[in-house]
């Protein structure tokens, strides 16, 4: 072909000039082949260009002609990687990725306690799709717990279903009158293991001993078991605080005792105080003194207003104070003046 046009160029020169152009091969474009690949093509003659599998035209024309001037026109295809839909959240994991475009890699992994089922990595493929199903994270399972032959120790599932996952929990028990040493619940933890197993054992605790101004009900002297309780009970005029019984406990020692808390004397030879509401004579009414934990009011003066004011007094475990203010009266003055407790009320507590 070359001989022949040099031969036109000879006989026109007007013409050769158009004759014997030719277009070179069209420029590569990233990710893109061409239908026609020559060193060489006509003018007039028309390439088409397609994107590699895995990759789409984002813009740009994909036919070109070989222009009279022996040149294409200017190429503006551009073939970008075809996108694959977001992979849905792995729940009780994470996804590592950087895109999720063609050839993309997507690793996933599991949180503690759960174990990755499927494939570890996916990828993004030609056609827009994920290779593989995707993983999931399925919580580890922890086998029953072993335990003695002979049942002393059994346990209970707190959550529904005969297997038990990461994060359950069960409850041991002991089989009575053992007492169980450790914990009494378990975990199911993330290495598919128990967090601890307790043991029965046999408690006793030893003969209780008495309270002070108490005494124990019924109780037999022997050593008691585990779990086994025994009452208390206080003199007569005193209090109990606290829980009237006590219970052997898995350390082998009796569980916190109650006091009993001591009534108090009034201190006073002659007073008239208000107790539960009403006026009452120490000398007479409350002689017997009044029980831990009662209050009475004592009648104060305030002799600039020539008014009285009243003050509580608590009996606490047989202690009890009079009031600072509080004046015992004599013989004397109580026939020439009011006592505090006829006298009109302060109307603010001096
Ligand atoms: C769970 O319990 C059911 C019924 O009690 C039983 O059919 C099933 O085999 C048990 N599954 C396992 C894994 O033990
Ligand atoms: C007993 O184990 C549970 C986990 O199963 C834990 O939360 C709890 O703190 C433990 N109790 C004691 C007293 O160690
Ligand atoms: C399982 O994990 C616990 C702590 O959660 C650890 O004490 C124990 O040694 C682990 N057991 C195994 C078999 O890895
Ligand atoms: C201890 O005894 C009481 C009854 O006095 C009972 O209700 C409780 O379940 C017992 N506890 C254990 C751990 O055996
Ligand atoms: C239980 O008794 C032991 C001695 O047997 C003692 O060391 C321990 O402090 C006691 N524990 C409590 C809670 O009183
Ligand atoms: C009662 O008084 C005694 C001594 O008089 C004192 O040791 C004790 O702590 C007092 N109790 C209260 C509860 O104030």
């Amino acid at each position: 072909m070359q001989p022949l046009a040099l031969l036109g160029c000879l006989v026109a020169l007007s013409h050769c000039a158009l004759a014997s152009k030719v277009c070179p091969r069209p420029p590569e474009v990233l990710f893109a082949t061409l239908n026609v690949d020559k060193k060489v093509y006509e003018v007039g003659e028309e390439v088409e260009y397609t994107c590699r599998p895995g990759f789409m035209p984002n813009s740009g024309q994909r036919k070109y002609t070989c222009l009279p001037t022996g040149k294409w026109p200017f190429n503006t295809l551009l073939c970008l990687p075809k996108r694959c839909p977001p992979p849905p959240p792995l729940q009780n994991g994470k996804m590592d990725f950087e895109e999720f475009q063609y050839q993309s890699t997507v690793t996933f992994s599991c949180d503690p306690g759960y174990n990755l089922v499927g494939s570890r990595t996916s990828q993004c493929m030609a056609d827009g799709k994920w290779t593989g199903t995707l993983p999931q994270c399925q919580p580890v399972t922890c086998a029953p717990p072993s335990l003695p032959e002979f049942g002393v120790l059994s346990y209970r599932r707190l959550n529904p279903g005969n297997v038990s996952h990461f994060l359950d929990t069960i409850l041991f028990e002991c089989v009575p009158p053992l007492a169980l040493i450790g914990n009494e619940t378990a975990t199911c933890t993330a290495n598919g293991t128990w967090s601890s197993i307790p043991v029965c054992k046999v408690v006793t605790c030893p003969t209780p001993i008495g309270i002070e101004n108490g005494f124990i009900e019924f109780a037999v002297r022997r050593t008691y078991h585990y779990n086994e309780s025994v009452s208390f009970g206080c003199q007569p005029g005193y209090v109990m605080e606290g829980s009237k019984h006590s219970r052997c406990e898995n350390t082998g020692n009796w569980s916190t005792k109650p006091a009993c808390r001591a009534p108090c004397k009034i201190p006073a030879k002659k007073a008239v105080v208000l107790y539960n509401g009403e006026k009452k004579r120490v000398q007479n009414d409350l002689k017997d003194g009044i029980m831990h934990g009662e209050t009475v009011s004592f009648f104060c003066k305030n002799k600039e207003k020539s008014c009285a004011y009243t003050v509580d007094v608590e009996c606490v475990d047989g202690n009890f104070t009079l009031p600072a203010c509080f004046k015992e009266r004599g013989f004397f003055s109580s026939l020439v003046k009011k006592d505090p407790s006829d006298m009109k009320a302060c109307e603010d507590e001096a």
